[in-house]
C-alpha cells in the first residue's frame, strides 16, 4: 500500500466516520482542531509523509499569482485562518480563508449548516461567523512567521452584517487594511465576496457593480500606498443564481476594466429548483453535487465571454460539485485556469486533490 493510499484507509475507516457521527458544525470544528493539533504539535511531517508527492508541484500563474498547483481550497473551509500550515502540507496548490469581515461576528443562530450524503450535498447558512479582521491577520502573521508554506494564500473579504449596504465598501476596505500587511508581497491575493447568499442585500451590490468596484479599487489602492504596500492581485466571485450571459458579459466588462486578476464561479445556490429535485427543503446555500451542473454552466458562459475578439480575458476559478477527477476535468473543459474543492473534500477527503493532480500529470 503506498502513503496516499494509507491516508485514504486512515480518512475512510476512521476520520470520517468519526465526523459524520457529529451534526455538519460540529465535524467542521473537528476537522479544523485536529489540523490546528497537528500543526501546534509540530506533526506536519505526518501530513507532509501522506500527501506529499512529485506531482504536486505543478506550478502554474493564476489571477497574477503563482499557485504550487492549480487545485485550491475554497473559501468557507479554513475562516478563520487557523489551518493554513496543516492545508499546505496536504499540498493544496492555493488556499483560501475566509471569509473575513472587519468586525468579530457570531453569523446566524446554529444549525446553520446541513450534510446530506445521500444527494452528497451540503446546505449553508454561516451568514459570515468570523472571528474578525484582526484575529484572522495574527493567525496568518504567526503561521508564515513559523512554516514555510509553499501555496498560495489567499483572504476573502466580506462585509459585516449590521453595516449598511450603501457602506459596505468601507468594509472590505477595513478588512483589507488589516490583513495587507500579513500577506506576502508579490504572493498572496484578496478576493472580494458579494456573492454569498446569506447576507441579507449583499448579492444585490451586483446591480451596482461598476460603482462598488471603481470605489474598491480606488480606496482599496490608497490604502496599500498609505502601508507602503503592492495592492495584491483582487478575484472576484459570482453567484451561479440570477445572471444570465448578458449580466456576465457586463461583470466580465467591469472586472477587466478595473483590474481584477481572476473571477471565481461559482458561490453556492439558492435555486429552489435544484432543491426541490433533491428533496432540500433547508434555506441557505446548497453546494456538492447538485450544485455541478449549473455552475459549470456559468463557467462555460464565461469562457465565451473571455474568447471574444478585443476582450481583456479573465483567468477563471471554477468550483462547485468537483468531487471526481471526471467533475475536475469538465471544468477544466469549460474553461477553468484552475478549481478549487470545499463540498467534495467532505465526501471524499484529501485524496480527492490528489486524483486529481495525478490526473492531470498524465495531461
Ligand atoms: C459550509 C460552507 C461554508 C462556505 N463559506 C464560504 C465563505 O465564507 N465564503 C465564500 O466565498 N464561499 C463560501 N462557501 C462556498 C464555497 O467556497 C464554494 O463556492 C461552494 O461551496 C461551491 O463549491 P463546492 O460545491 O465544491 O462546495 C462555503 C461553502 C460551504 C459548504
Amino acid at each position: 500500500m503506498d502513503r496516499l493510499q494509507l491516508g485514504n484507509v486512515l480518512w475512510q475507516r476512521v476520520f470520517q466516520p468519526h465526523l459524520f457521527r457529529k451534526d455538519a458544525e460540529a465535524a467542521h470544528q473537528a476537522t479544523i482542531g485536529m489540523l490546528v493539533r497537528l500543526q501546534g504539535a509540530g506533526l506536519l511531517s505526518v501530513l507532509r509523509f501522506l500527501y506529499q508527492s512529485p506531482y504536486v508541484e505543478q506550478p502554474g500563474y493564476i489571477g497574477r499569482v503563482r499557485w504550487r498547483n492549480r487545485v485550491g481550497v475554497a473559501a468557507g473551509f479554513d475562516k478563520h485562518g487557523e489551518a493554513v500550515a496543516a492545508l499546505d502540507a496536504i499540498g493544496f496548490g492555493a488556499i483560501e480563508v475566509g471569509t473575513v469581515v472587519p468586525r468579530p461576528q457570531f453569523g446566524n443562530e446554529r444549525p446553520r449548516v446541513f450534510r446530506y450524503p445521500d444527494c452528497r450535498a451540503i446546505i449553508n447558512r454561516y451568514g459570515f461567523n468570523s472571528v474578525g479582521a484582526h484575529a484572522m491577520a495574527e493567525n496568518l502573521a504567526r503561521c508564515f512567521a513559523s512554516n514555510r508554506i509553499r501555496a498560495v494564500v489567499g483572504v476573502s473579504l466580506g462585509k459585516n452584517k449590521d453595516t449598511p449596504d450603501n457602506r459596505a465598501v468601507d468594509d472590505y476596505i477595513d478588512a483589507l487594511s488589516v490583513v495587507l500587511p500579513v500577506l506576502r508581497p508579490g504572493r498572496d491575493y484578496v478576493k472580494v465576496n458579494i456573492s454569498s447568499p446569506n447576507t441579507p442585500g449583499l448579492r444585490d451590490i451586483f446591480q451596482r457593480l461598476d460603482a462598488f468596484l471603481a470605489e474598491f479599487f480606488k480606496r482599496a489602492s490608497d490604502t496599500a500606498a498609505k502601508l507602503g504596500l503592492a495592492l495584491p492581485p483582487v478575484y472576484l466571485k459570482i453567484p451561479p443564481d440570477m445572471l444570465n450571459y448578458s449580466a456576465f458579459e457586463r461583470i466580465m466588462a467591469v472586472s477587466g476594466n478595473l483590474g481584477v486578476a481572476a473571477i471565481e464561479a461559482t458561490n453556492t445556490t439558492v435555486d429552489a429548483t435544484i432543491k426541490r429535485q433533491h428533496g432540500l427543503t433547508e434555506v441557505g446555500g446548497l453546494s456538492g453535487a447538485p450544485l455541478r451542473e449549473l455552475a459549470t454552466k456559468c463557467l462555460t458562459q464565461l469562457n465565451q465571454i473571455n474568447q471574444l475578439p478585443g476582450w481583456h480575458r479573465l483567468d477563471l476559478i471554477g468550483l462547485g460539485g468537483i468531487d471526481s477527477v471526471d467533475a475536475a476535468s469538465e471544468k477544466r473543459n469549460a474553461g477553468a485556469d484552475a478549481i478549487q474543492l470545499y463540498t467534495g473534500l467532505i465526501f471524499e477527503g484529501p485524496i480527492l486533490l490528489h486524483n486529481i493532480l495525478d490526473d492531470w500529470r498524465r495531461e
